[in-house]
């Protein structure tokens, strides 16, 4: 199990930005508390995680349909889902220092920061509003989605209806969700605009248990499958008290962060809570019709549902190596192939020979057509090969004075860094065979 490493936290926001991961949104005005932007390699991690999370869930299985909502939707949603009445925090408010508090984390009668006066604890509700409209009224007021399952749960019957969909089947979305949170340390962690990827799964009532523990096994098995150890992942069931009012049985999949503990996706056993809901206020008949058993039901529903930004930070941390070799420090991101944001690296030994010019912008031009490949004659071979391994990408390609005669250039392994003299030729079917 690694040992905790305070300092870790630090090293990776530095990487983050030194390497253009992620950078603090509107940094230049003095910075907007937890919301982040991706940078050129980072928004690339985001891509290739989404990829990998849609390939497994709607691609490779056959029981699974995509979907992509709008993040506003009718007031009504949120009045079904229960978010306008209890998706709450209790919050303390410091009257000196005027800095706001979960109430689970001031202990005694004062603030905890400052030591001054502190209010009752008082209810907020973490929804976002906005107006839709000219005129800014109760009657416009509408919300930025919290979670993105309210838009699944709205398009059951349409999916159902368009698909010709038998129950238990699923239907899995990704994208923005926006919470007003308090608390917000830990860099990307609890983040104020997020995305999630969520399935929201459909199943006869008495078959949920089962389900259920199929998906907890099956999302652990995921991260696992994508790079993360097995070691600093585990399993939390949550108690009766702890449980959110819509779900019957929730498991945490957590990821031992820096910091602790902490939750990086989430299983729900949602019953038939959010589809009653939806047509007692909606009016509509959200009842499923088996026709080989001629039964008629609103089916249960088991939730996997995850944090794109959370599991981004997960994998980084879990990529982050130091190494020492030949007296000198490395830092490596060993990032799962899959992920990592630049597939190979071409570099030029010598970049006033017109001849080795050519070759390598031949071989990366080449590459480029199939994945996102860097050419980079910046720097001297040891440094560009440090800038490459922090940046997690699996192959660096060097073109030299031999490649002229033999046509052959060298490939070089991010994490074993050995070196295999390939010809020029054939280096994209050899990474392709490494990478695919
Ligand atoms: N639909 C269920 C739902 O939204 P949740 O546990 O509140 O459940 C699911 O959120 C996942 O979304 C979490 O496990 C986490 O990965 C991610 N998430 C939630 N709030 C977040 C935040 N403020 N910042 C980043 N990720 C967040």
């Amino acid at each position: 199990m690694r040992q905790p490493q305070p300092d870790l936290m630090d090293k990776l926001v530095s990487l983050c930005k030194r390497r253009g991961f992620i950078f603090q949104s509107s940094e230049i005005y003095g910075g907007l508390a937890a919301t982040w932007d991706y940078g050129p390699l980072g928004a690339e991690v985001k891509r290739n995680l989404k990829d990998i999370w849609w390939r497994s869930s709607v691609y490779e299985r056959d029981d699974i349909e995509g979907l992509d909502a709008a993040i506003l939707m009718r007031p009504e949603t949120w009045m079904a889902s229960g978010h306008v009445s209890s998706f709450e925090d209790t919050l303390i408010d410091c009257k000196s220092c005027k800095k706001r508090f979960k109430v689970e984390h001031v202990t005694g009668k004062a603030c905890p920061e400052c030591g001054g006066p502190i209010t009752e604890p008082r209810q907020f509700n973490m929804m976002l509003k906005t107006h839709l409209g000219p005129i800014e009224d109760a009657a416009s007021l509408t919300y930025l989605r919290p979670e993105t399952a309210q838009g699944i749960f709205v398009n059951f019957k349409n999916v159902i209806d368009s698909m010709r969909r038998k129950v238990p089947f699923g239907i899995a979305q990704m994208g923005k969700s926006f919470r007003n949170e308090v608390t917000t340390k830990s860099f990307t962690f609890r983040s104020r605009e997020f995305e999630q990827m969520e399935i929201e799964f459909f199943v006869k009532p008495g078959t949920d248990e089962e389900w259920y523990q199929r998906w907890v096994d099956e999302r652990f098995k995921w991260y696992v499958k994508f790079g993360i150890a097995k070691e600093n992942l585990r399993m939390r069931r949550h108690e009766k008290n702890e449980l959110a009012h819509y779900a019957k049985a929730c498991t945490d999949i957590e990821y031992q962060f820096p910091f602790g503990w902490s939750e990086l996706e989430g299983i729900a056993n949602r019953t038939d809570f959010d589809l009653k809901q939806h047509a007692r206020l909606s009016g509509k008949d959200l009842e499923y019709f088996d026709d080989e058993t001629k039964e008629r039901y609103i089916p249960y529903v088991i939730e996997p549902s995850g944090g794109i930004d959370r599991s981004i930070l997960a994998f980084l941390f879990d990529a982050y190596r130091e190494e020492e070799v030949k007296g000198e420090k490395r830092v490596v991101m060993g990032l799962h192939k899959s992920l990592a944001p630049l597939k190979a690296a071409v570099l030029p030994l010598l970049r006033n020979r017109p001849e080795i010019v050519e070759l390598a912008h031949k071989i990366a031009d080449d590459l480029k057509k199939r994945w996102m490949v860097r050419y980079d004659d910046t720097a001297s071979i040891g440094r560009l090969y440090r800038r490459q391994d922090e940046t997690g990408t699996p192959y660096c390609i060097t073109v030299d004075v031999d490649s002229l005669t033999d046509r052959k250039v060298t490939v070089r392994d991010r994490d074993t860094m050995k070196q295999d003299r390939v010809e020029a030729s054939k280096v994209k079917e050899y990474i392709r065979e490494r990478l695919e």
